[in-house]
């Protein structure tokens, strides 16, 4: 009898050990220490021995039954604490979690690449506000109130004589009110017309340029955006000088790039024409030096104005300028 007892302790205790989970542990408790358990059993039939072997024999059993229970106990613990371990331990054999940087939005890349090459030339880089007085934005620049060309940039009016800037020119007037010649700048900013279609969102980018001194011709405008475009689109980019019209420049005129799509034999992006509009310029009109008190006998100047937004369309064979502003990072994070 006392030999079962002890052999029987031995074998659960064993078992016990042994397993690693627990449903089975459950199932071996209940064969053990249950109604019909073999310790249970063991219990029951102590009953059976003469009386003066009892009292050993119970005590013997019962600290059995104690070692056990605490036994199964502490393993149900054990097992329990390391499933709730599981889902936050660490498996080195994972893969390491991908850490994704942002880019940059291709329209500040851009932005940040024209600056780049006027900033390189000499040119200060300068800001102004969105919402603009209407002086500025047309009456300043030569564009009276009954002026044609006031519906060539149809207008957000914000109050009377309070507008969205339908371009970044009006910096050309708020710098040289601030300040007298020489003056070499390029605002970049962000411009609004009323238009909207694959070529035309009512939000667009603009980098505007300046510079008046003494004896500034238009060779020099021609040498500066020539070499701008080479450095923008590459050496070997062909372009030319149309002539053109803006109220605030004379002569006029505006930069055409062989076609970065068909190589100038004609497709759909150029309208057939193998040439691309990529901005505006000209010699500054002296009415404008009015506005702001320069002499125009002394000084003379050019000016010039580009979309941002294009000029990255036409650098990534992008078709559809909406893409910008749809937020789709997949289309965002390839630049
Ligand atoms: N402001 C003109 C436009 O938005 C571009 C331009 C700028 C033309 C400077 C000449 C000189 O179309």
């Amino acid at each position: 009898m006392k030999q079962k007892i002890i052999e029987l302790e031995g074998k659960a205790l064993a078992e016990i050990e042994s397993l690693v989970d627990e449903a089975s542990l459950e199932q071996l408790r209940v064969s053990y220490l249950g109604k019909k358990g073999s310790l249970t059993s063991l219990l029951r039939s102590i009953a059976e021995v003469p009386a003066e072997q009892r009292p050993e024999l119970g005590q013997l059993v019962n600290k059995a039954k104690e070692n056990i229970t605490r036994s199964f106990s502490d393993k149900k613990n054990l097992l329990s604490a390391l499933k709730s371990r599981q889902g936050v331990s660490l498996d080195i054999t994972l893969p390491g979690r991908e850490q994704v940087l942002g880019t940059l939005h291709p329209i500040t890349r851009i932005t940040g690449e024209i600056c780049g090459i006027f900033s390189r030339m000499g040119f200060k880089v300068v800001t102004g506000p969105e919402v603009e007085l209407d002086y500025y934005n047309f009456e300043a620049l030569n564009i009276p109130k009954d002026h044609p060309a006031r519906d060539m940039q149809d207008t957000f009016y914000v109050s009377e004589g309070i507008v969205l800037r339908t371009h970044t020119s009006p910096m050309q007037v708020r710098v040289m009110e601030s300040q007298p010649p020489p003056v070499s700048v390029i605002a970049p900013g962000k411009v609004y017309r009323r238009d909207s279609d694959v070529t035309h969102t009512p939000m667009f980018n603009q980098v505007e340029g300046l510079l008046v001194d003494r004896d500034v011709s238009l060779g020099d405008l021609k040498g500066t955006l020539t070499s701008f475009v080479h450095q923008m689109f590459g050496p070997d980019i062909e372009l030319r000088f149309r002539p053109s019209f803006f109220p605030f420049t004379e002569p006029s005129a505006e930069v055409d790039i062989r076609c970065v799509m068909c190589k100038g034999r004609g497709c759909r992006t150029c309208s057939h024409t193998g040439w691309l509009e990529i901005l505006g310029s000209g010699m500054v009109d002296p009415a404008v030096y009015g506005f702001v008190g320069y002499d125009p006998e002394v000084y003379s100047g050019f000016a010039f104005g580009m979309g941002v937004e294009r000029i990255a369309m036409l650098l990534y064979g992008i078709e559809d300028i909406q893409m910008f502003y749809r937020n789709d990072i997949r289309f965002l994070g390839q630049f």
